[in-house]
């Protein structure tokens, strides 16, 4: 999409679709507001006049200018809800809805007037990016015919500032790499599991390191083998379809500079292996790779961004299916580190994956680590769809990671990692066992992992809720949200400084 920046001052241009956001209170803002809605004869003050629309947060209203004055031919009023309450989220999900609006109204073009806000107009056109470019993302390509959403999206749009324009661009170019970074990891997971193979995910490496001059290291199951990766093997034993090692690096920074690695789950279709999970709703477990799927978009967008700094990206991935060669419950297998583990419960797969991933980090010693997995459905009756949980073994790099997911209006929400949980995963048989069981099964998992992270600073991020859902926000579409890739690419953003 094409992001121009321009002065509200300026005059009303023509444009298929007009954007205009109003805080609660019903009043028009003087100034830019008040001044387009002059050349457009004044429908909005008329429309607040009458009383017809508040300015609550969400509320939209939709009028057709009369004059023929080569101004807008639509004007979407969006409500911003309380004045002092505006952030970049609200910004971004007023932008997703005049991209919506476009698309409804087949306009190849809109027009968004960034509101008064809490944060700086560089953050606001950035948002005001994200909101427009992730609004217009549709998921269609498996489909022959789509009759209700016909192929027409807003091409382009002008944001119009009140300050430092240079700046606006800045940020609006930074919101459209983040924003475009976030569309592949949606493509990825909402590709289904015979499309979107643990080969396929490694090629699409490929294709972003190429493309982003990273280097890139696939391994295969000989590799594997090589390496000691006994657990991502265990987990892919169960399939014909091999799994693959993915490894992405940028060197934005000193040579001797330690990197920070983001892990992510790439479990391309989770049926939980013998101990298989209910029909109803598996098709779901294709979104199983979500984690992976945001770090190859943030490798994408910190290639784009030349981010001075060392980023690792880490993706194991394999399919969790029940073949004759599958791990059983009870099995003891060994792992990269070297530990054994009890596998009690074939479905708890993903945090054998991440272990020999997490261990496999160790060559870099990290600055920092940060994974992100759809690991639990015991988070999803925690946190809901709301907030990814958060576990960490250093409060200063967790506080770090929440911060960079609330610039990205991706909230992670801590939960403890208390000494006493770690006793739900002792096991009789080998060093350790892959499930603690039902009570605190978000917590438990984590502890799983922190057995393979050693003493690097460590954050894990369950988006087991946050990384599909029903596309409810107006910058979401249905499926995959592509949570949490530009969280990891603000926390990337905030280490370069
Ligand atoms: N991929 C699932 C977690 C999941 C479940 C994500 C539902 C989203 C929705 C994971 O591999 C899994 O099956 N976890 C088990 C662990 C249990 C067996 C200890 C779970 O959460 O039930
Ligand atoms: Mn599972
Ligand atoms: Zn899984």
């Amino acid at each position: 999409m094409k992001i121009t920046v321009a002065r509200s001052d300026s005059a009303v241009k023509e444009s298929p679709l007009l954007v205009l956001p109003l805080p609660e209170g019903g009043s028009l803002p003087e100034g830019a507001a008040a001044a387009l809605d002059a050349a457009l004869g004044g429908i909005v003050a008329a429309l607040l006049a009458r009383g017809d629309f508040r300015g609550k947060d969400g509320e939209t209203a939709l009028l057709y200018p009369s004059s023929k004055n080569g101004g807008p031919e639509r004007v979407l009023v969006v409500g911003m809800g309380k004045a002092d309450k505006v952030d970049a989220e609200r910004i971004r999900r007023v932008a997703g809805a005049g991209a919506k609006q476009a698309a409804t109204s087949r306009a190849a073009s809109f027009t968004l007037l960034l509101p008064a806000s809490s944060v700086d107009g560089k953050r606001a056109a950035q948002a005001a990016a994200e909101g427009a470019v992730l609004g217009s993302y549709t998921f269609t390509e498996l489909k022959s015919k789509d009759d209700d959403a016909p192929e027409t999206k807003a091409e382009a749009v002008t944001l119009l500032v009140d300050g430092d324009t240079a700046a606006a661009e800045a940020g609006a170019r930074v919101g459209e790499v983040l924003a475009r970074a976030e569309w592949l990891a949606r493509d990825l997971g909402n590709r289904p599991g015979n499309v979107a193979t643990p080969t396929y995910l490694a090629e699409t490496a490929q294709r972003i390191a190429r493309e982003g001059g990273l280097k890139c290291t696939i391994l295969g199951p000989k590799e594997m083998e090589k390496e000691g990766m006994k657990a991502i093997l265990a987990v892919a034993a169960g399939s014909a379809e091999e799994p693959r090692f993915i490894v992405l690096e940028h060197r934005g920074g000193g040579k001797e500079d330690k990197p920070v690695v983001l892990v992510g789950k790439g479990l391309t279709f989770d049926a939980g292996g013998i101990s298989i999970k209910p029909a109803a709703g598996m098709e779901e477990m294709k979104f199983d790779m979500c984690g992976g799927a945001a770090v190859l978009g943030a490798m994408q967008a910190i290639a784009e961004l030349h981010v001075p700094l060392n980023v690792v990206g880490i993706v194991p991935s394999s399919e969790n299916l029940l073949g004759s060669k599958a791990m059983k419950p009870g099995d003891v297998i060994g792992t990269h580190l070297g530990k054994t583990v009890e596998v009690v419960n074939t479905d708890a797969e993903g945090r054998l994956i991440l272990a020999d991933a997490l261990s496999y980090a160790h060559r870099y010693a990290p600055a920092a680590i940060v994974d992100a997995a759809t690991l639990t459905g015991a988070v999803v009756i925690g946190l809901g769809h709301q907030a990814t949980g958060a576990m960490a073994n250093d409060e200063a790099l967790l506080a770090e990671v929440r911060a960079a997911g609330d610039l990205a209006g991706q909230s992670c929400w801590p939960l403890p990692m208390y000494d006493e949980y770690r006793e739900q995963i002792k096991s009789d048989y080998a060093d350790i066992k892959n499930s603690g069981g039902r009570p605190a099964g978000t917590i438990t998992a984590a502890w799983f992992l922190r057995e393979f992270v050693g003493d690097f600073p460590w954050v894990h991020l369950d988006v087991a809720g946050t990384a599909w859902g029903d596309g409810k926000l107006p910058y979401q579409a249905k499926g995959s949200t592509g949570v949490p890739t530009r969280t990891f690419v603000e926390w990337v953003l905030a280490r370069a400084g």
